[in-house]
């Protein structure tokens, strides 16, 4: 439980921070992950991601279980509904691995961020991956709302 917390103030922490430097990289305004932010491609190379790094602890559909939360479905997006893709990635790299957090590389993070979109059913497009640059990544809304 407090662990959850601690987990908690460090992505509002970095929203802060991220929000001082302005993240706002040719986004258009409100835009969210129903409008193809990622390509198959760049999920399937997420999928080696989640093999290698993540299923110990999450599982092969990543629903977790035993003290891990799911990345997909209904806890997931009680937990990251209206937070920005940027603060997932920042999430992601300040957090996971447990055991290694920022281990990755900024390219992998993103790779497996857009496998989990995926996996949440958000759409692919043909268009551009998820940039592996933080500070390039648009400012972009997690919501259930399909438009
Ligand atoms: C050693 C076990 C372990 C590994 C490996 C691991 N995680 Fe986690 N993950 C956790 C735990 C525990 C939490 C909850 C942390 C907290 O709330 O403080 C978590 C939380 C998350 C969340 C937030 C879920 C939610 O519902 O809010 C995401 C997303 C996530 N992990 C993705 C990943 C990805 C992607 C990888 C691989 C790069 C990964 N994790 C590797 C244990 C792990």
């Amino acid at each position: 439980m407090s662990k959850r917390i601690v987990g908690g103030a460090i992505v509002v922490a970095l929203a802060a921070v991220a929000a001082g430097v302005g993240i706002s990289w040719g986004a258009e305004a409100g835009r969210t992950v129903w409008d193809g932010i990622y390509t198959e491609a760049q999920a399937a190379r997420g999928q080696a991601v989640l093999t290698e790094q993540c299923v110990l602890c999450h599982g092969e559909t990543m629903r977790g279980g035993g003290g891990v939360p799911s990345a997909v479905g209904p806890e997931f997006m009680f937990n990251w509904k209206d937070k920005s893709v940027a603060e997932l990635f920042a999430y992601l790299k300040m957090m996971m691995p447990p055991t290694a957090p920022g281990s990755l590389s900024d390219q992998k993070y993103a790779d497996v961020m857009a496998l989990l979109f995926k996996m949440n059913g958000f759409p692919a497009s043909e268009g551009n991956d998820i940039p592996a640059n933080p500070e390039a990544l648009p400012d972009v809304r997690i919501t259930p709302d399909k438009p």
